[in-house]
């Protein structure tokens, strides 16, 4: 998955992944993590996720990291935002409201351009990316967040075999092995989502597992 195959996604509106509401982990298992409003929450991969919106809705100031400018613009204009933009390093920041976006690269982001950090969101970020990216993303989300910092991880489980992904197959073992020399790991819910989730019936799957996960950087 280079990056024109999600400029591509974002050009074309094959953007099947976007949630028209705010996904259920947040209310039911952010507010166990017990951050403070305030607390600044980073959203690797972000699209343009309202997930973003319930956040800010806590008070929680937002930086997300997407390589889409359609989505980092779509997300503001979706908002009725009109964001300041500015350039930063190889990102270009779109900034309005609660709301910071840097459009361009994850890999590319360092630990001193991120400012503090108490809390992470990834819905569909780790999920995106194919097998030797998923070791690269959870070793480089290791090394810009602090000690102390939490956060939730929802993945998927279905019949790899059946469909290509993205989104990939990233079962429960896996997100141990690829977080737990730098996160506590800790499985929340697992439940078949199969029924809600149309478009992956038509395409052969008998099963979907969503999977929440709780992230304590160790
Ligand atoms: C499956 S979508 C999920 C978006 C969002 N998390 C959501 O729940 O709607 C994955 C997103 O990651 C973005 N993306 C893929 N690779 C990226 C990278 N290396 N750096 C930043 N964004 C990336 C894509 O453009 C796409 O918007």
């Amino acid at each position: 998955m280079d990056a024109n195959f999600w400029h591509e996604r974002w050009q074309q509106g094959q953007i099947g992944f976007h949630q028209p509401d705010v996904h259920p982990s947040l209310p039911r298992y952010w507010p166990a993590l017990d951050l403070r409003p305030g607390s600044r929450v980073l959203v690797p991969l972000c699209g343009r996720s309202l997930d973003m919106v319930w956040f800010a809705g806590r008070f929680h100031p937002v930086l997300g990291v997407e390589l889409s400018p359609i989505a980092a613009a779509g997300f503001f204009a979706h908002e009725s935002l009109t964001p300041l933009r500015d350039t930063h390093g190889p990102f270009e920041l779109y900034a309005g409201g609660r709301y910071e976006i840097l459009q361009g690269d994850f890999f590319d982001l360092a630990r001193e351009e991120v400012g503090a950090i108490h809390g992470c969101y990834d819905r569909a970020a780790l999920i995106a990316l194919p097998p030797p990216m998923r070791q690269r993303y959870a070793a480089h989300l290791g090394k810009l967040l602090v000690p102390g910092t939490r956060g939730l991880l929802v993945t998927l489980e279905y019949p790899q075999d059946k469909m290509d992904g993205p989104p990939f197959c990233v079962p429960v073992d896996e997100v141990h092995a690829l977080f737990e020399r730098d996160f506590k790991v800790e499985l929340l819910e697992r439940r078949d989502v199969l029924a809600a989730n149309a478009r992956f019936a038509e395409r052969g799957l008998d099963y979907l597992y969503e999977g929440v996960f709780r992230l304590d950087r160790r």
